[in-house]
């Protein structure tokens, strides 16, 4: 009896120890109400602002006007500008009157916006004359519409009256202006032991948007949350913060959680069934808070709106209106629209979207040297091995311990041999250390940040003391740009990318583990302005660096964990550090649904859970999750067990090199998706609503994903599962991916699962290419030959697409890439091309081939295929649906058709 009570006790301190370790550190990091910008706009009331539109004209192509406060007359005017783009975009300014000498400008987030959009504005010249409102065109279909007392903007569908987004509908609408100091201001903000010194007074602004037509609102990364954002105020709520978007180094977050964490995307889209779906940007890097509003929130309101609305408070502690809204109509349109101004994905190297081998650290060469040579022992392929910052002499980047690295070329080259690369890591503190060259060179030439007083801002970081380079400054981006070249870089090679951690920016010792909002910038710009954009800054050079360094003919491959509105041209970006845990698991599909959604295509989730030790059954199903995600990378904490594929028994063993195995194999897929965002915006992983718009059952499906239109994947986030339950949107069937058995569409299967792999299907009517064959890394698979998996529907056809190009260098922007469009029909399948056929000046010369066809749910009975032009006939027989698994099921296979896939051809069944 005393024993057992004695083990409680010890058990329970035990646990309350590993809580305190373990868990989040929620006292660090502020909330709401220890935000006085945000405490105060929360508190204001509907219909609280009396700002009206006055002098609304036309000047300069642009709709502008002055926002006076109707009780008081001589307050000093905003100045509203509204311009409308291509494509029904408009674009919403509103700043202090310049006219009037505010204490100093106020920041405008610099080269988020790409260089082509200005050039997308469309010149008004017309107002509706109406004393009431002022409108102008914004589509065929579409106007914006001005209303002037009081003040408010709304978009309208013109055919049918319908609202599609409004701004300041509820008179939220408030703006702080910049004011001198005088002697007894006290503006002087503390949280914990720091103070800001605020030296402009509170410049916060906070409006209301509404969207109409919605369902749900989702968006506004990064969180470990559902998709579908669930509402912070308003009757029925019961956590009252609002969503944040602060960039922090979030140590140990939570798994459900409105919480920030690295990084900000300050972009919201709606979805409903009936009208679709529109989007809101706000272009503004400082602190944000936002909340989404339940029904009813306003109940003591007078203002009639539409039902089937969604409100939105938006509050930002400085910056300036910058403001775009995208009409839609479909999700997809709206990915186009918002990537229409921040730019889309760029198109990543065909290594860095295979698998990745990462860990804090691999200790030294021999160690990377046994990795390395186990994967190829095992007959798993991987692409990159990643080092941490233990490689480097005492965390100055840039260098390496030479005692556990002595010749770090030569371990590049090795690696290079068998088409692998390495990634090393360089963060943005820099060692204050007299005899680091870097920090000479910069605080020489006043690179740093500095502190609210002048000085070289200091902190705290993985070296100690450290100092950050400004890269808001594009001279200092050029200057770290060269830092990158081979010269410089002693010890790189062109196979060595980067990683940029800790740029939210990590500061161990500062407020909220981050720097002061009052440290100061280039341009006498303060940190809380631009917070949430100096990593995009600093992996903006770097990606720069690494494209400088190849004299511009590869393209970069740099992994951040800061992101901003934009992040998705410079490079990759992955959730951060997570924990070795189911929920962590779980909460992966959402985040990165959600980075998607908000144009931020290139992301995923630390394979395995950073912190922690992953019981097998969890690590295995992580790798067959993590496969599908667009970026497959492993990583661990360096106080975990070592987690290498092959260290957990045979059968794990097996069952994580299929899991990688079939990412593999569907690289030819995934690659032509990672070019459709790269042209489109659309990202590789979609929540099922984007291709089943109207489907209500898929809007808060937060467990299954579609990869591009024709894969869905549903995730298994709990231990010994016996049994899922799986929705198959649409009227289609779906073909699992492993066995070809089918299963009906717009339905709920409860099927069954097995630890082989977790349920993925093909969607009926598509067409997948897919390589086979396996080697120790993508590279060495590029002149391999394809599979084509065709999944028939109920009218017998199909289609699919294909994207090849040399996987490295720029020249698919000259025309050097094979594009084609495969359709199945009335039993003929067609092979399209959809490249310039000609005027392009380069070409990508491949003979690869296609060595196999399947063909899924075709009628039974067919002998063989006539192949045109070339006339030959080949045989259909029985074969397996995948060559290297043993127990695959036989299913209808044209073999060895041998066409080229550059060609133009066509295979009739008969
Ligand atoms: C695609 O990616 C490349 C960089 O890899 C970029 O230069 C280009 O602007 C992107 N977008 C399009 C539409 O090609
Ligand atoms: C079958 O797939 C083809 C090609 O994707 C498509 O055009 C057709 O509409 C589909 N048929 C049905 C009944 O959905």
């Amino acid at each position: 009896m005393r024993k057992e009570t004695l083990r409680l006790i010890f058990l329970l301190l035990i646990s309350t120890h590993l809580h305190s370790v373990l868990s989040w550190k929620k006292e660090e990091f502020r909330n709401c109400d220890q935000t006085p910008f945000c405490k105060r706009a929360r508190s204001r009331a509907p219909g609280s602002s009396t700002l009206t539109a006055t002098d609304v004209s036309i000047s300069d192509g642009d709709l502008t006007a002055k926002l006076t406060h109707k009780d008081d007359p001589h307050s000093k005017p905003l100045i509203l500008t509204l311009s409308v783009h291509q494509d029904g975009i408009l674009r919403l300014i509103i700043d202090e009157d310049h006219s009037l000498s505010p204490p100093k400008k106020r920041f405008q987030v610099p080269d988020v916006v790409v260089s082509q959009f200005p050039a997308t504005k469309l010149h008004l010249s017309r107002l509706t004359p109406d004393p009431l409102s002022s409108s102008v065109y914004l589509s065929d279909s579409h106007s914006a519409v001005l209303r002037h007392d009081p003040f408010e903007l709304f978009i309208r569908h013109d055919p049918s009256g319908h609202r599609v987004l409004s701004l300041n509908s509820h008179a939220l609408f408030d703006f702080e202006l910049l004011r001198e100091k005088s002697e007894d201001d006290d503006w002087e903000e503390r949280f914990r032991s720091h103070t800001d010194r605020r030296p402009y007074g509170p410049q916060s602004i906070s409006f209301d948007v509404s969207f109409y037509s919605a369902d749900f609102v989702y968006g506004i990364p990064e969180r470990a949350s559902s998709l579908a954002l669930k509402p912070t105020r308003g009757p029925n709520v019961d956590h009252s913060e609002p969503y944040r978007l602060f960039n922090l180094d979030v140590f140990e977050y939570l798994h459900d959680s409105p919480f920030g964490l690295y990084g900000s995307i300050p972009f919201m889209l709606s979805h409903g069934s009936t009208r679709g779906s529109s989007g809101f940007f706000w272009l503004n890097a400082a602190e944000m808070q936002i909340d989404v509003l339940a029904p009813g929130w306003d109940a003591d309101s007078s203002i009639a709106l539409p039902s089937h609305r969604i409100d939105t408070f938006w509050m930002a502690e400085a910056g300036v209106v910058d403001a775009f809204f995208f009409i839609g109509p479909s999700p997809k349109d709206v990915l186009r629209q918002y990537t229409a101004v921040t730019g889309t994905p760029s198109m990543p190297q065909l290594f860095s979207i295979a698998y990745h081998q990462c860990r804090w650290n691999y200790r030294d060469e021999e160690d990377v040297d046994h990795v390395d040579s186990m994967f190829d022992e095992l007959d798993i392929p991987y692409d990159v091995l990643w080092l941490d910052i233990e490689h480097t002499d005492g965390k100055k980047y840039f260098t390496w311990d030479r005692t556990l690295f002595p010749h770090p070329e030569d371990m590049q080259s090795k690696l290079a041999d068998k088409g692998r690369h390495m990634v090393t890591i360089v963060d943005p503190h820099i060692k204050r250390d007299d005899n680091f060259h870097l920090h000479k060179e910069a605080s020489q030439k006043g690179y740093y940040v500095k502190d609210s007083s002048g000085n070289d801002f200091d902190g705290w970081c993985w070296p100690g003391s450290s100092s950050y380079p400004d890269t808001l400054n594009p001279e200092i981006r050029s200057w770290w740009v060269d830092k990158f070249s081979y010269s410089n870089y002693v010890g790189s090679t062109p196979s060595l990318y980067i990683w940029n951690d800790m740029n939210e920016p990590s500061v161990f010792n500062g407020p909220e583990v981050t720097m002061p909002r009052d440290a100061l910038h280039y341009g006498g710009v303060e940190h809380r302005e631009l917070h949430n954009a100096y990593g995009y800054y600093f992996h903006m050079a770097t990606a720069n660096g690494l494209l400088k360094r190849g004299e511009g003919k590869d393209r970069p491959f740099v992994l951040s964990r800061a992101l901003f509105a934009g992040s998705q041209r410079y490079g990759a970006i992955w959730t951060g550090d997570n924990t070795a845990d189911w929920d962590h698991l779980r909460v992966s599909i959402p985040m990165v649904l959600t980075l998607g959604l908000t144009g931020m295509s290139f992301s995923g989730a630390d394979v395995g859970g950073f912190f922690g030790n992953p019981e097998p059954e969890l690590l295995v199903r992580w790798y067959q999750l993590g496969a599908y995600y667009p970026f497959f990378r492993a990583h661990a904490h360096h106080d975990t067990k070592r987690r290498e594929p092959w260290l957990f028994g045979e059968r794990n063993t097996e069952l994580i090199k299929e899991a990688i195995h079939v990412r593999y194999a569907l690289l030819p897929y995934f690659y032509t998706l990672f070019r459709e965002a790269n042209s489109t915006g659309v990202p590789v992983v979609r929540p099922l609503w984007m291709e089943f718009p109207s489907d209500e059952a898929t809007f808060s499906n937060d467990e299954a994903f579609m990869v591009g239109s024709s894969l869905l994947v549903q995730g298994i986030y709990t231990e010994r599962a016996k049994h899922a339950s799986v929705y198959l949107p649409g009227e289609q069937s779906w073909y699992d991916l492993r066995t070809g058995a089918v299963y009906k569409g717009g339905v709920t299967h409860k099927l069954e699962v097995t630890e082989e792999s977790i349920p993925v299907f093909q969607r009926a009517g598509t067409i997948i290419a897919r390589k086979d064959r396996f080697r120790r890394s993508s590279t060495q698979m590029a002149n391999d030959p394809y599979t084509l998996v065709i999944a028939l529907n109920s009218s017998q056809s199909a289609e699919g697409e294909l994207y090849i190009d040399d996987g490295s260098s720029f020249n698919f922007l000259q025309g050097a890439y094979i594009h084609r469009r495969f359709i199945f029909s009335n039993g003929k399948l067609t092979s399209i091309n959809l490249a310039p056929a000609s005027g392009s000046n380069e070409r990508y010369p491949s003979d690869a081939f296609i060595e196999r066809i399947i063909l899924l749910g075709h009628a039974p009975g067919s002998k063989n295929a006539l192949i045109e032009p070339s006339n030959q006939k080949v045989d259909i027989e029985h074969g397996p649906l995948w060559v290297l698994r043993a127990r695959a099921p036989a299913v209808m296979t044209i073999r060895k058709p041998s066409v080229r896939v550059a060609e133009d051809w066509t295979i009739t069944v008969t």
